[in-house]
């Protein structure tokens, strides 16, 4: 019988992660299942249990589960204990651990795909929600010049800066307080883009040769992408990269190995018919 893995989410019909996983699995000839689960909203660890009592092995999470995820917990890895949050969960023996791939996937797509050193880069990372959080540490880890977080609300990016202070410096502020710098690397972890708004940034913080990154993907440039293209930004990407990248990282947690994500992703980009 073949490894048992699923993906939790409500919704989770649109999840790309089981098509994802089924094709590491079939390029590093890897046996196993992956499905997509839908947990009702108020019965995410129960449906966590039934899974690992069927005998899933892992699974990824996805909204609105990760802080769930996080708690139900009985071990956590350094990075997942940062981001207050969980992405991947490995089962075995009465154990749940929990890992978050997100920010690695975030970084790995910057630094290998795109080609873009974030060491000694000033970036600007934009929201303070869970899907900021959940980068930061990875971020920090590249060794930036700079780390802002800029937010629609100053009070919680304050919040979130000062719990990463021990890392490293962590600056923080309104979007309005960015206003005369300018960055070589820009991040939107806002859900600005998912209801078609774009962001009041003041014109100049995109420096000519920056990144712009928005950590959504899906039909088209997003708002943010929009705006950063017209204010000049030389390099556009959505988070299509950092999904599969974020899967790859928890292919590696469950079966030891890292898939090539090359291909997969060049098919992804190429569209529904691939
Ligand atoms: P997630 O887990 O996706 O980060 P979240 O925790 O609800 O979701 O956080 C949403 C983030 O998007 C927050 O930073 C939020 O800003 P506030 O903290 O000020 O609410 C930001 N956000 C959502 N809609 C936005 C919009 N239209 N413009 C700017 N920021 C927005």
């Amino acid at each position: 019988m073949s490894d048992l893995y699923a993906v939790f989410g409500n919704p989770v019909a649109h999840s790309k992660s089981p098509l994802i996983h089924t094709a590491f699995a079939a390029a590093s000839g890897q046996d196993l299942t992956y499905q997509a689960r839908l947990a009702p909203l108020d019965g995410f660890s129960r449906a966590v249990a039934e899974f690992v009592a069927a005998g899933g092995k892992g699974a990824n999470v996805t909204v609105p589960f990760k802080e769930e995820a996080f708690r139900l917990c009985t071990r956590l890895s350094e990075r997942a204990a940062r981001a207050g949050a969980v992405n991947t969960l490995a089962f075995s023996g009465g154990e749940i651990f929990g890992d978050n791939t997100d920010g690695a996937g975030l970084v790995r797509d910057i630094t290998d795909n795109l080609g873009l050193p974030l060491h000694g880069k000033r970036i600007l990372l934009l929201g303070a929600g869970g899907a900021a959080r959940g980068v930061i540490a990875p971020l920090l880890a590249e060794k930036p010049a700079a780390l802002l977080i800029a937010n629609r609300s100053a009070e919680k990016a304050a919040l979130l800066a000062s719990a990463f202070a021990d890392l490293a410096p962590v600056e923080s502020g309104s979007f309005g307080e960015t206003e005369g710098q300018s960055f070589d690397v820009l991040i939107n972890a806002t859900a600005a883009s998912l209801s078609g708004a774009s962001l009041p940034l003041p014109a100049g913080v995109f420096a000519p040769a920056c990144l712009a990154y928005d950590m959504m993907y899906g039909q088209g440039d997003t708002p943010f992408l929009r705006q950063a293209a017209a204010q000049g930004a030389a390099h556009l990407a959505d988070g299509l990269g950092m999904l599969v990248e974020q899967a790859a990282e928890a292919f590696l947690v469950w079966r030891g190995q890292r898939p090539a994500t090359a291909n997969l992703l060049a098919e992804l980009r190429a569209g529904p018919a691939a």
